[in-house]
């Protein structure tokens, strides 16, 4: 076997046994395939695509590159969440500890933003003292203990996806369902858990622009989770405009922890419930999605789920007196209104331009090195289908930095679409693929 023939047989449009995946998977992995061969492998796979047995050979090959996380110490229900991505999208620092506070083990690894989403990681991280960075022991000992930790990518989780992804970013090969489907899946396989939740996000703001493909790509990692033995479930996710109110490090947190007191913008309640109705049906603890919805909010009212915060941050070394009184974090220096121009109905916020926007001011990175700010972003103050007068604040810029904040606050009057004419609140669930 060698890698020209197995270009040639995708080239033409032949159908690539699992051998031939593997063989791809590790020879590029250590490096003995070169970069522009393996690009002109993608390049082929995304022209002429894979079927279901492919593209789950090829996960299961990306998973098992690199080390493999063993969770079943904690039961054979273990359920993982993942987000495709998004702007505003706070909802792991939320469902994470409302999900412990059921006794459902939570032993997550979480990401950092780049480009214009953010990164669960980088948001617990603007807690002081919160440590991210700790051993696969201590994460272990942790959620034996306190039945949650919530951590960074300590481990060399799939390899072969970092290098892919990569790859496809410099050969317009970020958009094709297979890829995506596998790079996704092969981290939450090799991540321990063996019932998944995706939460596939839609929208403006997404990887997937437009419902049909949000449900092809929900349908086809479905697939390849049952291929794999591990139970999925995706919930399709407005991103048209962002989630909730906050987009930044911060400010997202004291939204969160606003939220477990009750605090509850509707679309983030929304996403809370049902990929968290999901999850405890998938852990065994309830079979009826509504009664888990109700069970939910009951953990909320009864602020289990936000001790449950307060334990998981003591726990990993941070000031939970910050949550207590989020008024203690740290604010930029400059916080700037954004009117609106005329009376109307808030018909778009695009949710790329402001993730854009507030990666600009210092809340986002382009390269996985560059520092971020913790305090900058954008808080909307109205949301699509909202009414405003002339005048009105629409947002408030959070800004370190007087004329990127001046720009900014231009920028977001051109982002928010206002007409005269009512328009119906947009749904924050598109829908559920089983
Ligand atoms: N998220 C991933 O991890 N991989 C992709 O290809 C797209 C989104």
């Amino acid at each position: 076997m060698n890698i020209i023939e197995i270009i040639s047989k995708k080239r033409d449009r032949e159908n690539l046994n699992k051998e031939e995946i593997e063989y791809f998977i590790k020879e590029y992995t250590n490096g003995n395939i070169t970069d522009y061969q393996a690009a002109a492998l993608v390049m082929a796979i995304y022209i002429n695509g894979m079927n279901d047995e492919e593209i789950t050979n090829l996960t299961l090959a990306m998973a098992h590159s690199g080390e493999m996380l063993d969770l079943s110490a904690f039961g054979k229900n273990v359920v993982d969440k993942h987000s495709t991505g998004g702007v505003g999208d706070k909802v792991t620092l939320i469902l994470a500890p409302i999900i412990a506070s059921f006794g459902i083990p939570v032993a997550k690894m979480s990401g950092r933003g780049l480009g214009f989403t953010g990164g669960t990681i980088d948001k617990l991280e603007s807690i002081p003292g919160y440590c991210t960075d700790i051993s696969i022991e201590e994460f272990i000992e942790n959620v034996k203990n306190i039945g949650i930790s919530l951590i960074g990518q300590t481990l060399n989780l799939a390899p072969a996806d970092k290098k892919i992804y990569a790859l496809r970013d410099t050969i317009a090969c970020t958009d094709s369902i297979p890829l995506i489907a596998s790079s996704i899946m092969s981290k939450k396989i090799a991540a321990g858990a063996n019932k998944i939740v995706l939460d596939v996000t839609c929208g403006s703001g997404a990887f997937m622009q437009n419902y049909e493909d949000a449900k092809k790509l929900s349908e086809t990692m479905n697939k390849i989770g049952k291929l794999a033995g591990k139970e999925t479930v995706c919930v399709l996710t407005n991103m048209e405009e962002p989630l909730g109110y906050a987009i930044g490090n911060n400010l997202e947190v004291i939204e969160a922890v606003e939220f477990l007191k009750q605090d509850m913008p509707e679309d983030v309640k929304q996403v809370v419930l049902e990929l968290g109705a999901y999850m405890i049906k998938l852990a065994g603890f309830g079979e009826n999605i509504e009664e888990n919805k109700q069970k939910i909010l009951e953990k909320i009212k009864t602020k289990e789920a936000y001790e449950k915060l307060l334990q998981l941050v003591e726990n990993q070394g941070g000031d939970t007196s910050y949550l207590e009184n989020t008024d203690k974090f740290a604010k930029a220096k400059y916080i700037l209104e954004v009117k609106a121009k005329q009376d109307g109905y808030i018909y778009s916020i695009d949710a790329r331009k402001v993730g854009e926007l507030s990666g600009k001011l210092g809340a986002g990175r382009l390269r996985k090195e560059d520092p971020i700010d913790e305090t900058v972003g954008i808080v909307l103050n109205k949301k699509v289908s909202d009414f405003v007068k002339q005048g009105e604040v629409l947002a408030y810029v959070h800004a370190n930095d007087e004329n990127q904040a001046s720009s900014a606050v231009k920028k977001l009057q051109e982002i928010y679409k206002i007409q005269e004419n009512k328009i119906e609140k947009p749904k924050a669930i598109l829908g559920v693929i089983l």
